[in-house]
């Protein structure tokens, strides 16, 4: 199972101050060397966090995969062809929220993705992951538009204020992974995840190919850097693989 960094809060550190450092693009480099398989990166409508520039040196130097986070609105896709990176995660953006909040409705978005959407970008070549919440709805259709890949959001899962709770929606995603994985789709997942519900994660769900890490780890980094971070939760990545 492979680790992408998204390295989105380097960047709000560095906006802060306006001094230009610490740069995304220097975390990005140090978390390829402690082993990650890759980057991720959301560039918002607002400019919060990642800039323009940012993505412009993240394609210049990532190695491994590069996750390309937006809303699929005309002004990204524009940015995203131009990138061309490995990969796009699309996800609904909204000015008010502090993070992403959900997985897409595709119900809602259907025929916007089925008729703009994925016309725009699929000639590129650019494989599309939708993040969706564990419903077997939404991943029914995005098998219906195509999609390459889904990521799972797992933010109720790493919220769950009970055990019950916690439970519930670990099983939610366990039976979405199968349904993807039946449907030929490749599963990701992401939001909220931390070295403490990692292993629990990837114990009970299957089929999972990528793990996608911010928040936690970047706070985790201040205290501890990078690399022993990065390192920690490729450890409990591994533990698991060798396992399988
Ligand atoms: N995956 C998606 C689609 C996200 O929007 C985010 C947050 O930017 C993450 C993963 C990472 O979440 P976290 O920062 O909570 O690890």
């Amino acid at each position: 199972m492979e680790l992408l960094v998204n390295i989105d809060h380097v960047a709000t550190l560095r906006n802060a101050r306006g001094e230009g450092y610490p740069r995304p693009v220097e975390a990005a480099r140090v978390c390829e060397e402690a082993g990650a398989n890759g980057i991720v990166f959301h560039l918002r409508g607002d400019r919060r966090h990642i800039l323009d520039q940012d993505v412009i040196e993240l394609k210049e130097t990532v190695k491994g995969t590069l996750d390309f986070e937006m809303a699929a609105t005309d002004e990204m896709i524009g940015i995203l062809i131009k990138t061309n990176p490995h990969l796009c995660t699309l996800v609904p953006e909204g000015r008010e929220e502090l993070t992403t909040e959900g997985g897409l409705n595709l119900e809602l978005v259907f025929d916007d993705f089925k008729n703009r959407v994925f016309p725009a970008i699929k000639p590129s070549g650019i494989e599309i992951s939708l993040f969706l919440d564990p419903n077997r709805k939404d991943i029914e259709l995005a098998k219906e538009l195509g999609a390459d890949a889904i990521e799972l959001h797992t933010g109720n899962y790493a919220n769950a204020a009970t055990k019950k709770e916690q439970q519930h929606e670990l099983l939610r995603l366990r039976e979405a992974a199968i349904l993807a994985h039946q449907l030929g789709i490749k599963v990701n997942a992401g939001h909220g995840l931390n070295l403490q519900n990692l292993p629990t994660l990837i114990e009970v769900v299957p089929y999972l190919n990528e793990v996608s890490i911010g928040h936690a780890l970047i706070s985790q980094a201040v205290f501890w850097g990078l690399p022993k971070t990065v390192k920690s939760y490729i450890e409990i990545l591994s533990l698991h693989d060798d396992l399988q």
